[in-house]
């Protein structure tokens, strides 16, 4: 359980983003940022060292779609955070977008416009450019704030000081970018069956019907030895202790 120390800290970070993003991002960051860079406090999943494998959770989304937005934040990162060791998350940003052909260049069409088709592109690139967990962290933090485009500097800070926006939105705006959101477009055109929303959830290769469930879900299908917080699940919220 070496990652669990970690915990209290992440949304503490989490919610110290908004403050750094309207001060001066690069002056006034906490020195809690600090651990994440000498890797000592990162979140290590130990996938492996449990004996049974771990669930798998796909999120097939886009950028600006509110409802996206807070499954991510609401449900898919409070969930990691507590039961993460059991997790293997994927992320597919892309959604409701289409792709064409032109003229041997892949063109996106996407549901909220240009800027969607940019930041579903940016968040690709931090996939694919940064360690598993602090791409999500990163993406959690973009999604939950208005004006990604500017808190993109700010999140990369708390989470991966060492890269620079600048060589992400590189990734997103070249050729980098369009490959991998052609990929995501077609992960996301081979779903069976066919995603028919946005936020599209996926565990264990089945469709989530009840997005509000997924922690008890997760903790319902893994196979091994159920997180402590799992049994609390089983149970309603309703539940009293008389006096
Ligand atoms: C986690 O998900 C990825 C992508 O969906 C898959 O390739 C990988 O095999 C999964 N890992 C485990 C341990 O299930
Ligand atoms: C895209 O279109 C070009 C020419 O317009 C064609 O040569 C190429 O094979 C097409 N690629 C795919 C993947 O359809
Ligand atoms: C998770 O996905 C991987 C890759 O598709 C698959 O090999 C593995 O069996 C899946 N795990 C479960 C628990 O379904």
């Amino acid at each position: 359980m070496a990652w669990s120390p970690l915990l209290p800290f992440l949304p503490v970070l989490l919610l110290q983003v908004p403050a750094a993003a309207r001060a001066s991002p690069l002056d006034t960051l906490p020195e809690r940022a600090a651990p994440c860079e000498a890797g000592n406090l990162c979140p290590q999943v130990p996938l492996g060292k449990s004996h049974a494998p771990p669930v798998n959770v796909s999120l097939y989304y886009e950028s600006l779609c509110p409802g996206c937005r807070g499954f991510l934040v609401r449900e898919l990162f409070p969930t990691w955070l507590m039961v993460l060791e059991i997790l293997n998350v994927t992320l597919v940003p892309y959604g409701n977008a289409k792709e064409q052909n032109v003229s041997g260049k892949w063109e996106f069409e996407c549901q909220h416009g240009e800027e969607e088709c940019k930041f579903n592109k940016v968040e690709a690139c931090l996939l694919d450019q940064l360690e598993w967990n602090l791409a999500f962290l990163t993406i959690v933090c973009l999604e939950e704030m208005d004006d990604m485009e500017n808190n993109l500097k700010p999140c990369l800070q708390i989470y991966a000081p060492k890269v620079s926006p600048d060589a992400i939105m590189e990734c997103a705006m070249g050729d980098r970018g369009t490959q991998l959101l052609h990929m995501n477009a077609q992960l996301t055109d081979a779903l069976e069956p066919p995603h028919q929303y946005v936020p599209w959830v996926v565990v264990n290769g089945k469709p989530l019907e009840d997005m509000s469930q997924l922690l008890s879900v997760v903790c319902q299908l893994y196979q091994g030895k159920k997180p402590d917080v799992c049994p609390f699940m089983a149970s309603s919220y309703r539940d009293v202790c008389l006096k």
